[in-house]
């Protein structure tokens, strides 16, 4: 079971404006962290207690690493933190991405919703003798292509002004077809993103598994702070979640 611990910082840099690399050395974590799973981080400003959630986007050895917008007083003091600095974290939490071996994979991500996937395809190109292909959509802050082309075998990518990620996917579907595979999608990003890949993905009978953006508060199910209406009824995307079948949540 994941406890809250203090590690080390081991580097924090700026991919974009606004868009920072937070990297941590936690040996549990790295060992641990299953794709689609998240971190809690802890400010260390005392009135501040909630965490704030990420997205693990990259693990190698014993570092741990996301990728987040600094948009607020806790990813401002995350994004001023340097190497040497100590932070608080709890994890990993939350339910993985459901990843199995015999299959070929599209891992769609709108704009910070990609980390996530890099982690899906760092971990598949390690575990799974599978074809992916990530597509990923942008509103200007391009940050993931690199990072995803060290571990996906395709990276396709589309800036929100030439069309979105759905144009991709129709670009892209003769030539998946034609690989014969079973194909599955991992997806993360902003909801009405996801809702539309689910339906692209229904109307061609490939399953879609979709990682949750939601707001939290405690990250493992006692403050209720991010619920989501599933076919089971309510569940709290923290413990559930955050990543949910298409047809779980009725999409
Ligand atoms: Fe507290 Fe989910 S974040 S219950």
């Amino acid at each position: 079971t994941p406890t809250r611990r203090t590690v080390d910082v081991t580097d924090v840099r700026e991919l974009t404006p606004g868009v920072v690399r937070f990297t941590f050395r936690d040996e549990f974590i790295a060992a641990n962290t299953e794709p689609g799973q998240f971190v809690n981080l802890y400010s260390h400003n005392p009135q501040h207690l909630m965490p704030r959630p990420f997205g693990v986007s990259e693990v190698d050895g014993d570092e741990v690493s996301l990728i987040f917008a600094v948009v607020g007083y806790g990813t401002e003091e995350f994004a001023a933190l340097t190497a040497g600095d100590h932070v608080d974290v709890l994890g990993p939490l939350g339910k993985p991405f459901n990843i199995r071996t015999d299959a070929d994979y599209l891992l769609v991500g709108g704009g910070l919703g990609i980390p996530p996937l890099l982690e899906a395809a760092q971990a598949l190109s390690e575990r799974a003798d599978c074809h992916t292909t990530a597509v990923l959509g942008y509103r200007a802050e391009h940050f993931a292509d690199v990072y995803a082309a060290k571990y996906a075998d395709e990276v396709h990518s589309i800036d929100e002004s030439e069309g979105n990620v759905l144009t991709l996917l129709e670009r892209l579907w003769p030539g998946l077809q034609e690989r014969g595979r079973e194909l599955i999608i991992l997806s993360c990003g902003p909801t009405p993103m996801m809702k539309a890949v689910a339906e692209w993905a229904a109307k061609r009978g490939v399953d879609a598994q979709l990682c949750m953006e939601q707001r939290m508060g405690c990250g493992y199910g006692t403050c209720v702070a991010c619920t989501v209406d599933t076919r089971d009824g309510r569940e709290k995307v923290c413990e559930a979640g955050p990543v949910f079948t298409a047809h779980q949540l009725g999409w």
